[in-house]
C-alpha cells in the first residue's frame, strides 16, 4: 500500500527542515508516511493545495508566505488558529480542510517541557506584534502567567494585540509599551520580532535581563542571534527557536497520525547536527 503523503508548502521551501524532522518522527513511531517539500507559485497556493488533495494528500505544513492564505482556505479552524489568524498545519479529509496553528504550542512546549521553565505566575515580555507574536498569544496565556507585556516598534500594533489578549484572559496583568520604555526585569523574554533575520535586535535596556531571565528567540541559526548575544552579555539564560521548530512539527504530526513522536530525542539529534555543521 502506498504510504500517506504529506508536504511542506512554501516559497521558498528548499531550506525547510520539516521533511527531515517528519521522516525521523515517522521512523521512531513506525508510521508509514512520505513527507516532501512542495514549492507553490506565489500566486498559486490554493491551486497547489487542491492539486495535492486531488492526488490523495493527507496533510500539509504551510510556511512563508502562505500562512494567511492557508487560514482562508481551511473549511474548519482550531481555536488557536482562529486567534492566530494564520494556519501552519492543514489536515485533508473528504469534503473538509482542517486548519490548525501549532507554532505557539510548539513555543510553549519547548519552554515548559524542554527548557523546564514553568510559565505559571511568571512575568513575560513578548517582543513584536506581527504574525509570530499573535500565534504565541493564546498558548502563552493558557499557561497562566502573572503578567504579559507586549512591546513593539509600532505601538499601535502592540495595542491591537493587547485588545485580543484582554479578551482571552482576565487573570493576567496585560500591558503594552515601546522597547525604550522597558526597565524592569522579566522572568521570560520572547523575541517574536523578525529583527534577527537582519542580525538586528530591538533596543532593550540591560535592566530587563537578570541571571534568572530566560531569553528566547523564535529564530534559530548556527550562531546565536543578535538578541541572544545581547541577552548573554547581560547574564541571561538563552534558548533559540530550534526546539520550537521541532515541537510545532510534533504537534502537527500528532494531529495527523494520532501518535505523539519523541520530539525531545529528535531535538537533541538536530542540535547535534547543527553544532557539527559549525565545527
Ligand atoms: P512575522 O510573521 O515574522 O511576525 P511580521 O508579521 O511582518 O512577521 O512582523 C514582524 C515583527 O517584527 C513586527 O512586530 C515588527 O515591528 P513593526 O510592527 O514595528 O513593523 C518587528 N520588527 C521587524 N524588524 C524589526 C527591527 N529591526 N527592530 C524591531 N522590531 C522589528
Amino acid at each position: 500500500m502506498k504510504a500517506d503523503q504529506y508536504v511542506v508548502i512554501g516559497n521558498p521551501v528548499a531550506h525547510s527542515k520539516s521533511p527531515a524532522i517528519h521522516a525521523r518522527f515517522a521512523e521512531l513511531t513506525s508510521q508509514q508516511l512520505d513527507y516532501q517539500r512542495l514549492l507553490a507559485p506565489l500566486d498559486g497556493f490554493g491551486a497547489t493545495v487542491r492539486d495535492f488533495v486531488a492526488k490523495g494528500g493527507k496533510g500539509a505544513n504551510v510556511t512563508l508566505p502562505f500562512k494567511l492564505e492557508a487560514f482562508a482556505l481551511a473549511t474548519e479552524l482550531s481555536e488557536r488558529a482562529k486567534i492566530a489568524g494564520a494556519v501552519n498545519t492543514l489536515k485533508f479529509e473528504p469534503g473538509r480542510i482542517y486548519g490548525d496553528n501549532t507554532d505557539g504550542m510548539g513555543l510553549v512546549a519547548d519552554i515548559v517541557r524542554n527548557a523546564g521553565v514553568n510559565l505559571r505566575g511568571k512575568r513575560l515580555l513578548l517582543l513584536g506584534a506581527g504574525g509570530a507574536a499573535r500565534g504565541a498569544l493564546l498558548p502563552l496565556l493558557q499557561e497562566q502567567p502573572a503578567a504579559l507585556t507586549i512591546a513593539n516598534r509600532t505601538l499601535a500594533k502592540a495595542q491591537d494585540l493587547l485588545q485580543q489578549a484582554n479578551s482571552l484572559s482576565d487573570r493576567c496583568e496585560l500591558q503594552t509599551c515601546r522597547f525604550e520604555d522597558l526597565q524592569q526585569p522579566f522572568d521570560v523574554i520572547i523575541n517574536a520580532t523578525s529583527a534577527s533575520i537582519n542580525d538586528d535586535v530591538p533596543p532593550l535596556a540591560a535592566t530587563v535581563f537578570s541571571k534568572e531571565t530566560l531569553a528566547y528567540d523564535m529564530m534559530y541559526a548556527a550562531a546565536p542571534t543578535a538578541f541572544l548575544r545581547l541577552a548573554v552579555s547581560h547574564g541571561a539564560q538563552c534558548r533559540d527557536g530550534l526546539g520550537m521548530l521541532v515541537e510545532q512539527a510534533a504537534e502537527a504530526f500528532a494531529l495527523w497520525r494520532s501518535v505523539r513522536p519523541p520530539s525531545g530525542q529528535v531535538l537533541a539529534e538536530m542540535r547535534a547536527a547543527l553544532l557539527a555543521s559549525q565545527a
